[in-house]
C-alpha cells in the first residue's frame, strides 16, 4: 500500500480517551481508546486526575499512530475535541496542576452561584456569556479552586498558574509548554467570554474575581495551535490545526452548517445543539447560548439544551446495581415489555438541567410494583433519555423553533428500541449517519480543513450520509399519556 495522508483525532472524554486516524475520504484508519478513573470525593464533587487525561492522551496517541503508520497512513495534523467546562488551574513553570480537574458534572459551586444570582441574577451573565450562573460552566470551579488551594490566588494574581479547559491543558502539554490557547468553543463555556465580541469579558472576570493573566489565548476552531512534540507523539512532530468542545465537534460531524439544523450527542449525558446562524439568540426558558464554531473570524451561534445524564444511566443500571451486564442488554430487555408499565426513573444524580436547573435535585424511580425488576428499570433509564430530549424540544417550541428532524450520534444510538421511541415521543423523524464517530470527524475536519485535506464546509458536507431514518409512529393520546407520567415524576424530584 502507497503512503496516503492522514488527520488523527484526539477526542478528551468524561470517560474514556479516544483517538482516531482518518484518511482524506473520512474512513477510519485506526483507532484506540482508554478509559480512565472517576472520583468522587465528597457529595455532588467530580474530579479527574490531570495526570490521568495526559497519560491516556499520550497512550491512545501513540497506539493510533503506529497502527496507522503500519497501514502506510501518514499523520500530517492533529484535531482535538473535549470534554468541555471541566476546569484544570497548572504552574506555568512546573506545569504541575495545583488541584484535580474539576469535571463539568461537578456541583460543589452551587452555593456560590446563588449568592451570585441574589447580587446581580442571571440576565447579567447571560447577556454576556450566553450562560447561567450554574456550577457546571468553568468560571465558579476556577474561582473554587483559588479560593481552597493554599496560596493558589495570590499566585495566580502574580501570573503564575494558567487556566484552561482540556483542549487547552493538551495543547499546553503536547507543546511543551509552549503555547496557552483555546478555541472560541471552548472559551463560550467557561462563563468567562464574551461571545459577542469574541474575547474575555472583563465584567465577567470581576464578577468571578478571575486574574485575565490565567487565561489561554483564543483562537479559530481551524488553525494554527501549536506543535505536538514527537517524544509525547511517540511519531513525530505533528502539527495541532484543529480544536472544539465535543458537541460543538459533533455538530460539525454531522454537518449541521445551516440555521435550523439540529443534532443531539448521546454520551455520558446528552447535548442538543440547534445552528442559529451568524447572530445569536437568547433563550427566556433555559437554554444556552454558545458559540458553535468559528472559522476565519466568523462566529455561528447555536442555542443548546444540556441533558447531564444520559448513558451514565445505563453505566449506573451496570456498574452500581448490576442488572445488565452490556449497555447493549437494555434493548432486549425495554423491547420485550409492552409498556413501562408506569415506572419513571428521573437521572438527576447530579442535578437537572434544561429546563429546571436545579442544581439540588436527585434522582428517583417512581412507579414501582411488586412485579417491577430488571427490564421495566432498564426501559425507564431509555425512555428518561428521550423524555428529557422532548422537554428540550418543548422549550425549542416555546421559542418558536420546531426542528423537522433531528440527527443522533454517540454511543447510545446503536439502540434502535431506544431512537424509534425518541422519535415517538418527540413526533420528529430521527436520523442516524453512517459514520457515527461524529465527535472525532467534526475535530478531523477542522484539522484537515486547515492543512488542506477537507474542502470547505460544503465540500464536507456532500460525505454525509443518514444511514437509518427512525418515523414517529405512535399516537398522539399514548405520547401525552407518557409525557404526562413523565411530568408527575419530575415534579416529586423538583418539588422536595
Ligand atoms: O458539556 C459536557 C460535555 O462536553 C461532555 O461530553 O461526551 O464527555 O459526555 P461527554
Amino acid at each position: 500500500m502507497g503512503n496516503r495522508f492522514g488527520i488523527l483525532a484526539i477526542d478528551q472524554g468524561t470517560t474514556s480517551t479516544r483517538a482516531i486516524v482518518f484518511d482524506p475520504q473520512l474512513q477510519t484508519v485506526a483507532m484506540a481508546q482508554q478509559e480512565f478513573p472517576q472520583h468522587y470525593p465528597d457529595d455532588g464533587w467530580v474530579e479527574h486526575n490531570p495526570d490521568d487525561l495526559w497519560q491516556s492522551t499520550c497512550a491512545v496517541v501513540q497506539q493510533a499512530l503506529a497502527e496507522a503508520r503500519e497501514q502506510g497512513c501518514e499523520v500530517s495534523a492533529i484535531g482535538i475535541t473535549n470534554q468541555r467546562e471541566t476546569t484544570l488551574v497548572w504552574d506555568k513553570h512546573s506545569g504541575a496542576a495545583v488541584y484535580p480537574a474539576i469535571v463539568w458534572q461537578d456541583r460543589r459551586t452551587a452555593r456560590l452561584c446563588d449568592q451570585l444570582r441574589s447580587e446581580v441574577g442571571d440576565d447579567y451573565v447571560q447577556a454576556r456569556s450566553g450562560l447561567r450562573l450554574d456550577p457546571y460552566f468553568s468560571a465558579t470551579k476556577v474561582a473554587w479552586i483559588l479560593d481552597n488551594v493554599d496560596g493558589a490566588r495570590l499566585r495566580a494574581e502574580r501570573g503564575e498558574l494558567l487556566f484552561g479547559t482540556v483542549d487547552s491543558y493538551l495543547i499546553w502539554k503536547l507543546t511543551g509548554g509552549q503555547r496557552h490557547v483555546t478555541d472560541a468553543t471552548n472559551a463560550s463555556r467557561t462563563n468567562l467570554f464574551n461571545i459577542h465580541r469574541g474575547e474575555w469579558d472583563n465584567e465577567l472576570l470581576d464578577l468571578f474575581r478571575i486574574p485575565s493573566a490565567m487565561l489561554p489565548q483564543v483562537q479559530d476552531c481551524s488553525g494554527h495551535f501549536g506543535t505536538a512534540l514527537a517524544r509525547f507523539t511517540g511519531d513525530r512532530d505533528i502539527a495541532i490545526t484543529g480544536v472544539a468542545g465535543d458537541q460543538q465537534a459533533a455538530s460539525v460531524g454531522q454537518c449541521c452548517f445551516e440555521p435550523g439544523q439540529v443534532k443531539s450527542t448521546y454520551g455520558t449525558g446528552c447535548f442538543v445543539l440547534l445552528n442559529t446562524g451568524q447572530k445569536p439568540l437568547f433563550s427566556s426558558h433555559g437554554l444556552l447560548t454558545t458559540i458553535a464554531l468559528q472559522l476565519d473570524g466568523r462566529r455561528t451561534y447555536a442555542l443548546e439544551g444540556a441533558i447531564f445524564v444520559a448513558g451514565a444511566t445505563v453505566q449506573w443500571l451496570r456498574d452500581e446495581l448490576g442488572i445488565i451486564e452490556r449497555a447493549s442488554d437494555t434493548e432486549r430487555l425495554a423491547s420485550g415489555l409492552d409498556s413501562n408499565k408506569g415506572v419513571y426513573l428521573v437521572p438527576a444524580f447530579t442535578g437537572l438541567g434544561v429546563p429546571y436547573w436545579r442544581a439540588d435535585a436527585r434522582a428517583a424511580i417512581v412507579g414501582l410494583t411488586r412485579g417491577a425488576g430488571k427490564a421495566e428499570l432498564a426501559r425507564a433509564a431509555l425512555e428518561a433519555v428521550c423524555y428529557q430530549t422532548a422537554d428540550l424540544f418543548a422549550v425549542m417550541a416555546q421559542e418558536g423553533l420546531r426542528p423537522t428532524s433531528l440527527r443522533v450520534d454517540g454511543g447510545m444510538v446503536s439502540n434502535n428500541w431506544m431512537l424509534q421511541f425518541l422519535a415517538d415521543v418527540l413526533n420528529t423523524e430521527v436520523l442516524r449517519p453512517a459514520l457515527l464517530e461524529t465527535t472525532a470527524l467534526g475535530a478531523a475536519y477542522l484539522a484537515g480543513r486547515a492543512v488542506g485535506l477537507y474542502g470547505d464546509t460544503s465540500e464536507f458536507t456532500r460525505l454525509w450520509q443518514c444511514r437509518a431514518t427512525f418515523t414517529p409512529a405512535m399516537s398522539e393520546a399514548q405520547r401525552a399519556t407518557l409525557l404526562a407520567g413523565w411530568q408527575k415524576a419530575v415534579q416529586r424530584v423538583v418539588l422536595e
